[in-house]
């Protein structure tokens, strides 16, 4: 059984992975960053007894992630930078909250990268190591429409992260992908979206358990469709 890391599983996709990952019995680290979510996280992980862990950081905070990475004790084969936001209210091209669309490039952007960088040196190098930024098809050049212009814009450079990524990871046989997991009922995709979080996040560990490094540098979807960059 594989060792998965799941930054963001307090609640929506990421939380419905660790729980269906507990269920097959993989050995999963889960992070949150509000302590109410605790009891919610450890049912999710309850099937696991001793091999389910719950560690604590904000992805923006460089000091507590490496507080948390210093906690693992088993190598991670599967990475999922999955925490993410939607931002302001005001984030249109004509309209735009700067601070609040500056912290979303921290989370959205910048907090993945954060969180390869704490967790690279505890992941498993000589056996198929994987590590799935959670974009969003809005990040594609290829996707029109013009709403929600800090998240889309956020979700963009992260792919232009996961590409980098790849790239440099390469010769260390490390897999990359950006992943768009849908358009997911979650309190981010509201209750208008045509995916139940099961189905989003069944598919997500579907298309995670059967990278290969011939997938590094691709950008797909929770069905493993490619998409544009
Ligand atoms: N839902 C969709 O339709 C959809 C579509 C495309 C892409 N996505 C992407 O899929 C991922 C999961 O989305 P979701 O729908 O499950 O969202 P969600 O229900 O809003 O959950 C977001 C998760 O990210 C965590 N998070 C947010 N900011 C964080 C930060 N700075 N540090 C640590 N954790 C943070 C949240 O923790 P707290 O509980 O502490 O806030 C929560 O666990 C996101 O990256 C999102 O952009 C979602």
């Amino acid at each position: 059984m594989a060792h998965w890391l799941i930054a963001g599983a307090s609640r929506g996709i990421g939380l419905e992975m660790a729980r269906q990952l507990a269920l097959r019995g993989e050995t999963v680290t889960a992070s949150l960053r509000d302590p109410s979510a605790h009891d919610r996280v450890a049912a999710a992980l309850a099937p696991l007894a001793g091999r389910g862990r719950i560690v604590a950081f904000d992805t923006r905070d460089e000091a507590a992630l490496h507080a948390a990475a210093a906690q693992i004790e088993t190598p991670i084969d599967v990475l999922i930078a999955n925490a993410g936001a939607y931002g302001p209210m005001r984030q249109s091209s004509t309209d735009m909250d700067f601070d609040g669309a500056l912290d979303l490039l921290s989370t959205n952007t910048l907090g993945p990268l954060r969180v390869v960088q704490a967790f690279l040196p505890f992941m498993r190098r000589d056996d198929n190591p994987r590590i799935v930024l959670m974009s969003s098809r809005l990040g594609s050049m290829a996707v029109g429409g013009t709403f929600n212009v800090a998240y889309r814009a956020s979700k963009a450079g992260l792919n232009r992260i996961a590409q980098c990524l790849a790239a440099d990871l390469k010769p260390d046989g490390v897999t990359v992908i950006a992943l768009h997991p849908g358009w997911v009922r979650t309190d981010m995709g509201g209750a208008a979206a045509d995916l139940s979080v099961e189905d989003s996040a069944a598919g997500v560990i579907s298309v995670c358990a059967g990278l290969t490094h011939a997938d590094t540098g691709r950008f797909l979807d929770y069905r493993g469709q490619d998409l544009p960059w």
